[in-house]
């Protein structure tokens, strides 16, 4: 990204693809209905792991590797139909501009893995610490 920004448009949805930061979003069951083999029932809560569907091998060959240049928008981190995240553009806008600026001002940053600490939420996944070296 940093050689050619050009590319951070990609690398951002991949990033939500990859490890979006909204885990799950919660349907009723409006129909019974069989899925893979379960049955859900009219009326029942279902919990949607939108993030596992990003790593759906069926949806995206070689899932589990995180490629900027996969080129695709067809992940499930806003969510889908008619409650699809409202913010969805501002989002990609800002998680862009946010590279952006970064890959300009301090091209040769470093993240230190080890200092990583996720923030406890049960839906939305980040960091509460990310140490950097610029
Ligand atoms: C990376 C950032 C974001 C992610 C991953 C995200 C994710 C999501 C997801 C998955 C949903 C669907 C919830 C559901 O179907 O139950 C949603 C809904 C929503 N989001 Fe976001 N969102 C982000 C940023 C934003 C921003 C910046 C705004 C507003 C400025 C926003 C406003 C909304 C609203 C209003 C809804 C509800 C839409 C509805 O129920 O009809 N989101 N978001």
């Amino acid at each position: 990204m940093a050689a050619d920004p050009s590319l951070i448009p990609q690398a951002v949805e991949e990033l939500l693809r990859f490890d979006g930061s909204s885990q799950i979003i919660v349907r009723i069951v409006t129909q019974d209905i069989e899925m893979r083999g379960k049955q859900l029932k009219k009326g029942q809560r279902v919990g949607l792991c939108i993030v596992s569907a990003g790593r759906d091998e069926e949806k995206f060959p070689n899932a589990e590797s995180f490629d900027i240049r996969r080129g695709t928008r067809e992940h499930m981190a806003f969510g889908h139909g008619t409650h699809a995240c409202l913010g969805a553009a501002l989002a990609r806008l800002e998680i862009r501009v946010v590279f952006e600026e970064i890959l300009r001002l301090m091209p040769q940053y470093q993240i230190d893995g080890a200092g990583l600490k996720l923030a406890h939420n049960p839906n939305v996944r980040g960091y509460s610490r990310l140490p950097m070296q610029f």
